[in-house]
């Protein structure tokens, strides 16, 4: 890690943490990264996943029942839990250069530092069992504060920034060997094992469930079952596959096909269209308008490869792309793979979405330091295709063809681009070039 970038996200967070509570008057705030939750009746708990809040604050996995408390003028205070257990890994004292930066403190219970506390607190994150004794001494998640909060994550630091980039760079390792394990005729499963391996992680660190779909399961968007049987033709992989590195995700698909024919020119169809989309990436820019380019540009790949015969506003005003195309661009990335404040405009919290297109989860502007992705895609989805064809009978689209091209289930290409202030850098790109 580099201390110096780390120190600088500290004080950016300093800033931001102390105008936030200037702005809706409070004295100092806890945040909390959120404790263990069990499994009903068992002694088993669900995967951790720190609360984001928490974890932005600190260069390292963090551990449930950690705290942090800030109070403008004041060092931060890191409380982390100093529990003492023969059945688990008793957590060890945060080492590091950074940890100069701190006040650190063992923290066995809300009694060793909640007491002490003085002052209008608010409380970020998740509640804790213990903090019913301590009802009136801090105000839980106040809105106010955490929209402020939630506007500025948009905004990364260099810090963060290297976290996203050596994200994307062990995920690159991961698809790498996927897409080798599909080549070398692979099930479903044997390429996330391949994934998970060459990516370092666990099913339970990944920053979201993997997405390995073969031949006709890419046409479901959020697939997930990654199947053990081996299919008589491997036509097409969709991976849909990250990484982490101290929180901060990637989130990156691409598509891979053994097709030499009408496919794979879709293929490279949708690999240029997702191109020239990055291309128009710099502050200013709206990803709803680059929404809408996408969708003109899908509608300009199926009249090119003949699957629809109309003109791109034909298509357009009869909602054609759509049927192939049902997912929004991109969406914000950070501590959370579809980060948050996506909708929102103002630290204040007003929201505003696009009502044509539900699924678009960014509606920003762009702006210096925001990470996105830009995701395009094109599939032969049953559902939405007789959808389409039931309401339209002018639908102008080449039946037999497509019922060639459902067994391929179709393409999604996704990269992870910051925006800077003169354009933009493609992390995901960058990680494959390397
Ligand atoms: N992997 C989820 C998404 O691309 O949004
Ligand atoms: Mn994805
Ligand atoms: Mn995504």
């Amino acid at each position: 890690m580099n201390t110096q970038h780390y120190s600088r996200h500290l004080a950016t967070l300093m800033e931001r943490y102390e105008r936030a509570l200037a702005a809706t008057g409070y004295d100092q705030v806890v945040i909390s990264a959120g404790s263990l939750v069990m499994v009903a009746e068992d002694d088993r708990a669900y995967p951790y996943t720190p609360r984001a809040y928490a974890q932005q604050w600190l260069p390292y996995d963090v551990l449930p029942d950690t705290f942090i408390v800030f109070k403008p003028g004041d060092k931060p205070r890191l409380l982390w839990p100093a529990r003492q257990d023969f059945w688990h890994i008793s957590p060890t004292e945060p080492s590091g250069d950074w940890t100069g930066m701190w006040r650190l403190q063992p923290a066995e219970s809300l009694d060793d530092w909640l007491p002490s506390l003085t002052g209008r607190t608010a409380w970020v994150g998740p509640e804790h069992p213990a903090l019913s004794q301590y009802a009136n001494a801090v105000e839980l998640d106040p809105a106010t504060l955490r929209s402020a909060l939630a506007y500025d994550r948009a905004f990364k630091t260099e810090f963060e920034v290297e976290c996203l980039a050596e994200a994307n760079r062990r995920a690159v390792r991961g698809h790498r060997a996927a897409r080798d394990a599909f080549f070398a005729g692979q099930s479903e499963a044997g390429v996330y094992r391949d994934y998970l391996a060459a990516s370092g992680q666990l099913e339970s660190t990944e920053p979201y469930s993997g997405i390995i779909a073969l031949n006709a399961s890419a046409a479901t968007l959020h697939y997930e079952r990654r199947s053990f049987d081996v299919p008589a033709q491997h036509r097409t992989l969709l991976i849909d596959a990250g990484a982490k590195v101290n929180g901060y995700a990637s989130d990156i698909t691409r598509t891979h096909t053994t097709d030499t024919g009408h496919f794979a020119a879709l293929l490279a169809g949708v690999d240029a269209l997702q191109q020239d989309i990055n291309a128009a990436i710099k502050p200013g820019v709206k990803m709803t308008d680059l929404h809408r380019k996408t969708q003109a540009g899908v509608a300009q790949l199926l009249l090119d490869h003949k699957i629809c015969n109309l003109s791109v506003e034909e298509q357009l005003s009869k909602k054609v792309p759509q049927a192939f195309y049902p997912h929004g661009l991109g969406h914000l990335l950070g501590l959370h793979v579809h980060d948050v404040a996506g909708h929102q405009q103002t630290p204040e919290g007003e929201v505003r979405n696009d009502p044509e297109n539900p699924f678009l989860r960014l509606t920003r502007t762009l702006e210096e330091g925001m990470v996105i992705t830009i995701e395009p895609g094109l599939y032969f989805i049953p559902m939405l295709l007789n959808k389409l064809i039931a309401a339209e009978p002018q639908h102008g689209l080449d039946l037999e063809l497509i019922e060639q091209l459902k067994p391929y289930g179709g393409i999604r290409i996704e990269d992870n681009v910051l925006v800077t202030a003169t354009g933009h850098r493609n992390l995901t790109r960058e990680a494959f070039g390397a």
